[in-house]
């Protein structure tokens, strides 16, 4: 895992971070992680997609074509000899001197990626895990994918600390998200999770599910629910890059339905592995 890719090149993995780039000093910038399996990124392109979007929402002009950056991150992918883990990349506004608007025009987005082996997460995805419950403190844009992690990282600190897998996150009575992945709840056999606005990231993982329920011919309402319409549910599951599809059987104190996996939540997970 020793090439990482800078800027157009693949080369030795070394710390080359400036102290004044922007990405380091103000969290302006944007990041990717996809997921690797069988030495094959999964859904590369949708990844990229995203950082597109994400990018002109912040305006940050992407050095290069996404075409360019695909087969870059597959040579660097072959370059690490990688079979199971992923690929985290990133895109930060440049190094300029510290000053908080956009620097000159001739300073450049900087580019860096590299690889980590990961073991599959199947025992956690067969056998459930819990969750903890606390207020979602982001800010107004959480569909972009920035640097700027830190109430996600308190959230999932919180959510380790009661050995939790993840921290599910409210803005009042309303369940967005989770620190690191998207939130469903099954009730009478329908699948309900928040539409993919401002309050929360669109997951490539919650994309493609909602696309595999299509196929399965199962109802997905894409619409809020409470924090009581989840801890009342039959089922609860998360959903992310490399995590892919894990039942949640506890919230806090609360058991979720019978508190095992549950049978729609099995269902989309065998789906979800058809993929890889
Ligand atoms: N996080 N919501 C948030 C806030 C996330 O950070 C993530 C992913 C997701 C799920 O998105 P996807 O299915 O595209 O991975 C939802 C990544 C894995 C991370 O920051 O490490």
């Amino acid at each position: 895992m020793n090439k990482m890719l800078y800027n157009n090149r693949i080369m030795e993995r070394e710390n080359l971070i400036n102290i004044e780039d922007r990405g380091y000093q103000f969290g302006d910038g944007i990041y990717e992680v996809i997921g690797v399996y069988d030495g094959k990124p999964l859904m590369l392109d949708e990844h990229l997609e995203r950082l597109e979007r994400s990018a002109g929402e912040v305006k940050l002009s992407l050095p290069g074509t996404i075409v360019d950056l695909k087969s870059k991150l597959e040579e660097l992918v072959a370059a690490n000899g990688l079979q199971e883990g992923i690929i985290y990349m990133q895109v930060s506004r440049g190094s300029a001197a510290r000053w908080h608007e956009f620097p000159a025009s001739d300073v450049s987005p900087v580019t860096v990626a590299y690889t980590r082996a990961e073991e599959r997460m199947s025992e956690i995805e067969d056998q459930g895990a819990t969750a903890v419950l606390t207020e979602d403190i982001r800010w107004l844009r959480c569909d972009i994918k920035t640097l700027n992690l830190l109430p996600n990282v308190l959230a999932k600190q919180k959510a380790v600390e009661n050995n939790a897998i993840e921290a599910i996150l409210h803005r009042g009575d309303l369940v967005t998200e989770a620190s690191a992945s998207n939130v469903f709840i099954v009730k009478d056999g329908e699948l309900f999770t928040h539409p993919a606005n401002n309050f929360i990231l669109n997951g490539i993982t919650r994309k493609k599910v909602l696309q595999l329920c299509d196929g399965l011919g199962v109802k997905v309402n894409e619409k809020t629910y409470t924090v009581k319409d989840m801890l009342e549910a039959d089922e609860v599951f998360i959903t992310a890059t490399k995590l892919d599809v894990v039942p949640i059987l506890k919230i806090d104190d609360r058991t979720i339905g019978t508190g095992e996996p549950g049978k729609m939540t099995r269902q989309v997970l065998q789906a979800f592995r058809t993929l890889y």
